[in-house]
């Protein structure tokens, strides 16, 4: 324990007051939802630049739309050790996803400023814009920008609505050209670390505030397009019909029954656009997409298969066409161990008998891509009831507290390593 670091208590109630105020912005309203790019996110984005300034880091927005903030160590432009997570939301998402790492990092960085805790490295919190991935088909590019294995590809992509990501990044007051300079150079991070909501059941069951994440699973996303023929729904007799809908519900049953036998594996089709989407229409065509994620490479490589070969058949027996386009494909990203073991001791420090429990991640983070370039670790606080995406995701403050303390304890702990 550091004596003058503030109280679990204390940090909560910043935590809480500090993100009322980011959650302000929102493209809905009434709802939580900041898509990248978005007016909101701009919005957001500037208020955390604020927040930052006012916690001792010197802040700016950068090229892909990511805050970063940085208090220099004692070698000016020196290797630094990153706290970050997201400020963009799913439609209608939780208050904590993504917000509360950020808002975790600023608190951490002054609190730290506060107790006059001098690092031996540079501090940098990070907020990034495009965790979610639901506007765009990317995964993970704000982050894997600084990773430094941004795909330009991604620029080209375009929303629901047919703008696209580059022309969307001007609107917003970013650079496509300044992306790739974004990239750190290797051995310029000495650590990444994230606390995140659990998004999952397994910290409340076992009565554990925090807990240590060891894994995070494997992902593959694919948008799906398939294509009938639109008809007149009152003279289109049935035998003659080639329904893209229909056929599009028989895949995404099938996709339920593929996930459902494969262990710890799960499977979700999260959008279905209809065309021409009229009541009197046979459905001529629908795009859908599809998630597929497990613990084990293996495992999701033969979803993949199954699902191509499934969804062929129900195409051909239907006499649909298919085209199903993997736009992700992840490989499951272990912890660093060493980082693991910081945030165990900073919950021993932390005090209040945390056992500091380990477990897998199944919702992806941004510690995925930045895994890439340095050694990452992640920091899981109690979700009740396991709710996450969903207005009604909640933690207590005493948690977010103790996830803040636990955070800073083991900030400290790298900076005693370095001695
Ligand atoms: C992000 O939350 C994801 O896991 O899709
Ligand atoms: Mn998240
Ligand atoms: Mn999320």
């Amino acid at each position: 324990m550091i004596p003058n670091l503030p109280s679990a208590a204390v940090l909560g109630a910043r935590a809480f007051a500090a993100l009322q105020g980011l959650n302000r912005f929102t493209d809905e309203p009434g709802k939580l939802t900041r898509l990248y790019l978005s007016p909101a996110h701009r919005q957001a984005a500037e208020w955390t630049k604020g927040a930052m300034e006012v916690a001792g880091l010197s802040a700016f927005i950068d090229a892909a739309g990511s805050v970063q903030g940085r208090r220099d160590g004692p070698v000016p432009g020196g290797p630094c050790v990153i706290i970050g997570s997201h400020i963009d939301t799913v439609k209608d998402g939780g208050r904590f996803d993504g917000n509360l790492g950020v808002v975790a990092g600023i608190l951490a960085a002054q609190a730290l400023r506060d107790a006059g805790i001098v690092l031996p490295f540079a501090l940098e919190v990070v907020a990034f814009g495009d965790e979610e991935n639901v506007r765009f088909p990317t995964h993970l590019s704000t982050s894997a920008a600084l990773a430094g294995h941004y795909d330009p590809d991604w620029l080209d992509g375009r929303d629901a609505e047919g703008t696209r990501l580059a022309d969307a990044l001007v609107a917003f007051g970013g650079d496509p050209s300044g992306i790739a300079a974004l990239a750190r150079k290797p051995g310029s991070v000495k650590a990444y670390l994230e606390v995140h909501i659990e998004q999952g059941p397994v910290l409340e069951v076992e009565g554990e505030a925090v807990g240590i994440v060891t894994a995070i699973n494997a992902q593959r996303r694919a948008r799906v397009r398939v294509t009938g023929e639109a008809g007149h729904a009152g003279t289109v007799p049935m035998p003659l019909r080639k329904d893209a809908l229909t056929a599009s519900a028989e895949m995404a049953l099938a996709l339920e029954s593929i996930a459902a036998g494969h262990e710890q594996a799960v499977g979700t089709v999260g959008t279905f656009r209809v065309d021409p989407g009229a009541a009197n229409v046979v459905p001529g065509a629908v795009e859908f997409t599809v998630d597929i994620r497990s613990p084990s490479n293996e495992t999701l490589a033969s979803l993949d298969l199954a699902i191509r070969s499934r969804f062929g058949e129900i195409a051909a027996r239907r006499g649909v066409s298919l085209d199903i386009a993997f736009y992700t494909n992840a490989l499951a990203v272990p912890m660093d161990p060493g980082l693991q073991e910081a945030l165990a001791v900073g919950a021993a420090r932390a005090g209040g008998n945390l056992a500091a429990r380990r477990l897998p991640s199944g919702a992806a983070h941004d510690a995925m891509a930045m895994a890439s370039l340095c050694p990452s670790a992640m920091l899981f606080v109690r979700n009740e009831k396991g709710v996450s995406h969903s207005p009604l995701e909640n933690m207590t403050e005493a948690d977010a507290g103790t996830a803040i303390r636990v955070l800073l304890e083991a900030i400290v702990e790298l900076a005693r390593r370095e001695d």
